[in-house]
C-alpha cells in the first residue's frame, strides 16, 4: 500500500525539473507539503508549484544555490516561514561537466564537487540539525551506480557521488538514531540529461548491457524515494540502493 504524507513537509533541492519534478508530484499525490528548490529556471519551479496545487497539497518553491550555506540557511528560514518543519528531505539537484581527464578544468572539478557533494553536505547538516531538535526525519540521496563503476569522461562526476555514497554513511551515524539517511544509486534514467551527454548508439549499447534491458523511468525513482520516506524503511540506515535494471552486475 503506498505510504501517505499527510502533514509531513518534504524538501527536494532541484526539484523543478527533471528527476525532482517527479519526485516533488509523487509526495504531492500522497498528501505532502512539497518544497522545491530551485537555481535559476524561475518558470520551471512555478509550474511545479502550479501541478502540486493542482492535486490539492500544498507547494512552495525557493531560489537558491545549494553550495552555499548561506543560502541554504535563506532556504531554511523561506520553508520554516510556511511550514512548521521539514519532516523529510530530499538531496537531488546534481550537474554533469564531463571531460577526460586530462583535460579537465578546475572549474568542472570544483563546479561539480560543490553542487554533487558540498551541497548535499550543507543541506543535510542544516535540516539535519532541525530533524534532530524535534526528533524525527529522513534524509535521501540521489546518486548514481557512477558512484561505484567508473565512466570515461566523468572523473568528476564519479567522485562526487562515491563521495556522496560515503556522506549518506557518515550522516546515517552521526543522525542516528533519529534520522535515517539512505541513497539511491540511480543507473541509466530517459531523461534530459541523459540524452544531451550520451547519443543513441551508445544508449542502445547501454541497454544491450543492461540485464532487464531498458533505462528506468523517472516516477520509477520516485516510488523508491517514498519507500526511503516512509516508516516502512524505519529500520534501514546509511544503504545506497542501485536502481539501475542490474547494470552494475554486469
Ligand atoms: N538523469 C539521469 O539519468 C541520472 C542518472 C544518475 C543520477 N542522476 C542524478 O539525479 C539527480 C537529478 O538529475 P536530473 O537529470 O533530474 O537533473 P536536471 O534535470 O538537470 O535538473 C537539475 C535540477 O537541479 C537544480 N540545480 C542545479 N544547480 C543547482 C544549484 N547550484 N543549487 C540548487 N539547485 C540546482 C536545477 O535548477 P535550475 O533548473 O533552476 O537551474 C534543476 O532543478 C542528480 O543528482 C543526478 O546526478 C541522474
Amino acid at each position: 500500500m503506498m505510504p501517505t504524507f499527510n502533514n509531513k513537509t518534504v524538501f527536494i533541492t532541484g526539484g523543478s525539473r527533471g528527476i525532482g519534478k517527479a519526485i516533488a508530484l509523487n509526495f504531492a499525490k500522497n498528501g505532502a507539503n512539497v518544497v522545491i528548490n530551485y537555481c535559476s529556471n524561475i518558470d520551471a519551479a512555478e509550474q511545479v508549484v502550479r501541478d502540486i496545487e493542482s492535486t490539492g497539497s500544498k507547494a512552495l518553491a525557493v531560489k537558491g544555490d545549494i553550495s552555499s550555506k548561506e543560502s541554504v540557511q535563506k532556504m531554511r528560514d523561506m520553508a520554516l516561514a510556511v511550514f512548521d518543519t521539514i519532516d523529510i528531505l530530499v538531496n537531488n539537484a546534481g550537474i554533469n561537466k564531463d571531460n577526460s581527464f586530462l583535460e579537465m578544468t578546475e572549474d568542472e572539478w570544483d563546479r561539480v564537487i560543490a553542487i554533487n557533494l558540498k551541497g548535499p553536505f550543507l543541506c543535510s547538516q542544516v535540516f539535519g540539525r532541525l530533524m534532530v531538535d524535534q526528533g524525527r526525519g529522513k534524509i535521501i540521496n540521489i546518486s548514481a551506480v557512477t558512484g561505484v563503476q567508473a565512466r570515461l569522461g566523468a572523473p568528476n562526476y564519479c567522485t562526487s557521488k562515491a563521495g556522496l555514497n560515503m556522506l549518506t554513511k557518515c550522516t546515517a551515524i552521526e543522525l542516528a538514531p533519529t534520522v535515517q539517511v539512505n541513497g539511491i544509486g540511480v543507473g541509466f534514467i530517459e531523461s534530459t540529461l541523459v540524452r544531451e551527454v550520451f547519443s543513441q548508439e551508445q544508449l542502445d549499447a547501454v541497454n544491450e548491457a543492461t540485464p532487464l534491458r531498458r533505462m528506468g523511468t523517472k516516477d520509477e525513482i520516485a516510488e523508491l524515494v517514498m519507500y526511503l520516506a516512509s516508516s516502512g524503511s524505519n529500520f534501514m540506515t546509511g544503504q545506497t540502493i542501485a536502481l539501475d535494471g542490474g547494470k552494475i552486475l554486469t
